[in-house]
């Protein structure tokens, strides 16, 4: 990972960039025969996968299928070696995570990157404006601020959280910390929302408040999650995707996912009767 990928994302200078005019039938996001190998070690094996606006798939597997270095691949952090990644039809392949981040691709990070000595307000709204193209210029006085502040506000409420706006960041319980982290990538207007393990740590219902937040935004976004919960991919996602050892072994609905006999084997190592129990 770069020094400038470590940065977060709301606290980039971006203008929010137009659409590409493209086919109406583009997937949102799409994956075509990508492959990535580490040290010779092929680590994705011809990746295809697609996902729609207003769709959210839950990306599963065991424990170094390659699903960190997919989201990777996806949000710009990694290179694929081979292989296409598409946003609306445009092809993104070698765009880095910050122009990725200009054209909608937001992604949130397993560790909280929120400034901690900046009220929660300040924090939303910066990434408010920097999709607005206003960035860090806080003397530029006037409407743009004030929207973004505004914009800001709204996406607090929505989260529960407005009665937090003037806390300092670093003063938020770590649930709060995880919602607030999940506003910031919602201020970005994403086209796409890759989110990493976005629940994990949280309490069950603040988990279920971050997911109907998300809820909340995901008309005209292609939400990407990747989470070992399994009650919450199939509780959440419109289709899930399998990996194991590199290969995509199914993508199919939450239903269909769950009597896949090679999911079962491969991932879950568990019978059948136990992964129905599981996802019911
Ligand atoms: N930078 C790297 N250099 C070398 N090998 C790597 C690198 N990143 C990942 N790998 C290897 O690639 C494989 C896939 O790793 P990855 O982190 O994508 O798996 P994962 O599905 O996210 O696993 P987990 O569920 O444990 O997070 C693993 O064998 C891992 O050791
Ligand atoms: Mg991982």
């Amino acid at each position: 990972m770069t020094a400038a990928a470590n940065v977060p994302s709301a606290a980039i200078a971006v203008k929010a960039t137009a659409a590409p005019s493209t086919s109406a039938a583009a997937p949102r996001v799409q994956l075509a025969a990508i492959e990535k190998s580490f040290g010779g070690v092929p680590v994705l094996q011809h990746i295809d996968l697609d996902v729609q606006a207003g769709q959210t798939l839950g990306l599963i597997g065991p424990n170094g299928a390659g699903k960190t270095t997919l989201f990777n691949i996806m949000s710009g952090f990694l290179t694929a070696d081979r292989g296409t990644v598409r946003l609306d039809g445009q092809d993104i392949s070698r765009l880095g995570p910050e122009a990725r981040t200009h054209l909608g691709v937001v992604r949130t990070f397993q560790k909280s990157l929120v400034f901690p000595s900046m009220t929660v307000r300040r924090n939303v709204a910066m990434a408010a404006r920097a999709v607005a193209g206003t960035g860090y210029r806080w003397w530029q006085a006037g409407a743009a601020l004030r929207d973004a502040d505004a914009r800001a506000d709204a996406l607090l409420a929505q989260a529960g959280l407005s009665a937090r706006a003037e806390t300092l960041a670093a003063d938020l319980s770590y649930g709060e910390q995880r919602m607030v982290d999940l506003t910031i990538a919602l201020a970005q207007s994403p086209r796409v929302l890759l989110l990493d393990e976005p629940t994990a740590g949280l309490a069950e219902e603040e988990g279920a408040r971050l997911l109907a937040l998300v809820r909340q935004h995901h008309a005209e976004t292609a939400v990407v999650l990747v989470s070992h919960d399994i009650d919450i991919v199939f509780g959440h996602c419109d289709r899930v995707a399998v990996l194991d050892l590199g290969v995509l072994i199914a993508v199919d609905t939450p239903e269909a996912i769950r009597g896949d006999a090679r999911v079962l084997a491969a991932y879950l190592g568990m019978p059948a009767q136990t992964l129905a129990e599981v996802a019911a």
